[in-house]
């Protein structure tokens, strides 16, 4: 299988075209952004670590039954993905109340819900994510309330797998960002799960020092991004407990492979 040319190119990664019509290959950028693209930077290995985790979780996922795009990863910042047909919503996952819901709700940082909140955010940079009701995918035909259905079903496995996962590293979940796509094969639609799940899309914390290990220190300036999503690598066994992966050793091992392309 080829690559062919870049088919998007957003924020984080980059969608290139296979000769199979029906898969593309995701490459995944050191770009770090918050904020709806306010604050921009580049983080060197961010995206290699990002690809190897992202693999882990859907996998894992996978063997669950959890249909989702991943067929597999190629090297160090690209994966073969399925191409669907995103679902234009942002489904985001809170078990503990952080983030946009504590200013827009004046909920306390770190409340814990007493059960997991779905929130709608429309998939539009241009109007920023705006937050919506159910009500709105239905009225402007986003989704139908059969696939919105199948998606909430979906996302609530996936965050008791996620918890349980985490929880076995000694890390919380605190929240998430799923997207959805349709799948079309032979003559048929299905909704799988898209997108990457990594530290960049949730929210991570230890669980004993509520240590932020996830894109949180990007967004508000604490520093070691690296070191933090190499620690999340480690604990869930992608990377080994021996190896020192630094930024600098994940920043030689992608261009290595960068300059072999
Ligand atoms: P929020 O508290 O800023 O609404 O974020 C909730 C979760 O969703 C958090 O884990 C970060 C993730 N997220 C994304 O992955 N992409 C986004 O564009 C936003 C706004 C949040
Ligand atoms: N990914 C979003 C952005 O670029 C927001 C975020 O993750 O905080 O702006």
């Amino acid at each position: 299988m080829k690559k062919g040319k870049k088919l998007y190119e957003g924020k984080a990664k980059i969608i290139y075209a296979t000769t199979d019509k029906n898969l593309v290959i995701q490459y995944f950028k050191d770009d770090a952004t918050a904020f709806n693209n306010q604050k921009k930077s580049i983080i060197e290995g961010k995206g290699v670590l990002n690809n190897r985790i992202s693999e882990h979780i859907l996998s894992n996922l996978s063997q669950i039954g959890i249909k989702n795009h991943l067929v597999k990863r190629l090297n160090m910042r690209e994966q073969i993905i399925k191409l669907v047909e995103i679902i234009p919503i942002e489904f985001v996952v809170r078990n503990v109340a952080t983030g946009s819901i504590t200013k827009r709700l004046g909920i306390e940082d770190g409340t814990v819900l007493k059960e997991p909140l779905i929130e709608y955010c429309l998939k539009d940079d241009k109007l920023g994510d705006p937050l919506i009701a159910e009500e709105h995918i239905y009225a402007f035909d986003w989704a139908t309330k059969k696939e919105i259905e199948k998606v909430k079903k979906m996302i609530l496995r996936i965050n008791d797998f996620m918890i349980g996962m985490f929880r076995g590293v000694g890390i919380k979940l605190i929240d998430f960002k799923l997207e959805f796509g349709r799948y079309k094969s032979n003559g048929k639609s299905e909704v799988i799960l898209a997108d990457e799940i990594s530290p960049d899309t949730c929210r991570l914390w230890d669980s004993i020092t509520d240590k932020k290990l996830d894109k949180d220190r990007f967004r508000k300036d604490l520093g070691d991004l690296i070191p933090a999503y190499t620690e999340v690598a480690k604990r869930l066994g992608i990377l080994h407990e021996q190896s020192n992966v630094s930024a600098v050793n994940v920043t030689k091992l992608s261009s290595v492979k960068r300059k072999r392309k």
